[in-house]
């Protein structure tokens, strides 16, 4: 039976650092629409030129963006066994568009990972993404081995523009308005699980793991 985990959570809260280690741990792929949006800006196609001014706001993108780019990558071969959503849905229609795609036959587990918003805004102001292959670092809790540099393929270091203080606050008062009530949603269908966001990446991943996939831990 294919899986798809989705992580819910606030911006910041740990849901791309904690997705790449699940994709390693659970051979899923790793689903980022906030990455494929700036994949897309990278490489100045006319989606990616549509969602910049939406990003660097705060504002979400819409949802008729979101959902053509979304399913298109997840109709691909390495979708099949099913794949880990990082930042979708992030509202109402979003979720509902995405129980209309997946059938009964594909197993749905839902994380939310909760962090306060004084966390957030600290673990905001220090990110560092790699230029080159989106890998995420921290200026304190995960600091690259060289300044500057990324510790996985030694591509240039940057700052998101939308990790800008008052564009984190808009991005908070986005996610409370908009994405908050998904939890609801998922609490209700008995698909989510609470993750403590807030200890250090190894320990959040622990709880993740047992709760995304309760069977890992006795395979090893
Ligand atoms: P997106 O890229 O999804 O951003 P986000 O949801 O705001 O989340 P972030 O990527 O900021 O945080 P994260 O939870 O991944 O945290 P991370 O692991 O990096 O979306 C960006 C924009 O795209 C949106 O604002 C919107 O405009 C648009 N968009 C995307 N999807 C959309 C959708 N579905 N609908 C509409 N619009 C959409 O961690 C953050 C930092 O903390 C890192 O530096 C990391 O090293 C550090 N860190 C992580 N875990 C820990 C820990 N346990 N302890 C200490 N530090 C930690
Ligand atoms: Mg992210």
């Amino acid at each position: 039976m294919s899986k798809v985990i989705i992580l819910l959570g606030a911006p910041g809260s740990g849901k791309g650092t904690q997705a790449v280690r699940l994709a390693e741990a659970t051979a899923l792929p790793h689903v980022s629409t906030g990455d494929l949006f700036r994949a897309n800006i990278k490489s100045q196609t006319e989606l990616g030129s549509r969602a910049k001014g939406y990003m660097d706001a705060g504002e979400l993108v819409p949802d008729e963006l979101v959902l053509d780019m979304l399913f298109d990558r997840v109709g691909h071969e390495d979708c099949r066994i099913g794949y880990i959503l990082d930042g979708f849905p992030r509202t109402m229609p979003q979720a509902e568009a995405l129980d209309a795609r997946l059938d009964g036959s594909v197993e749905q587990r839902v994380a939310n990972l909760q962090v306060s918003d004084e966390a957030i805004v600290e673990r905001a102001a220090g990110r560092l993404l790699c230029k080159e292959c989106g890998a995420i670092h921290h200026r304190t809790f995960a600091p690259p081995k060289v300044e500057g540099v990324c510790d996985a393929c030694g591509g240039p270091l940057y700052q998101r523009p939308d990790d800008a203080p008052d564009v984190v606050r808009e991005r908070l008062r986005v996610y409370t308005e908009q994405t908050a009530p998904l939890v609801r949603y998922y609490e209700e269908r008995n698909l989510l699980t609470h993750v403590d966001g807030s200890g250090s990446p190894d320990e959040v991943f622990r709880n993740l793991l047992t709760t995304v996939q309760p069977d890992a831990e006795a395979q090893g």
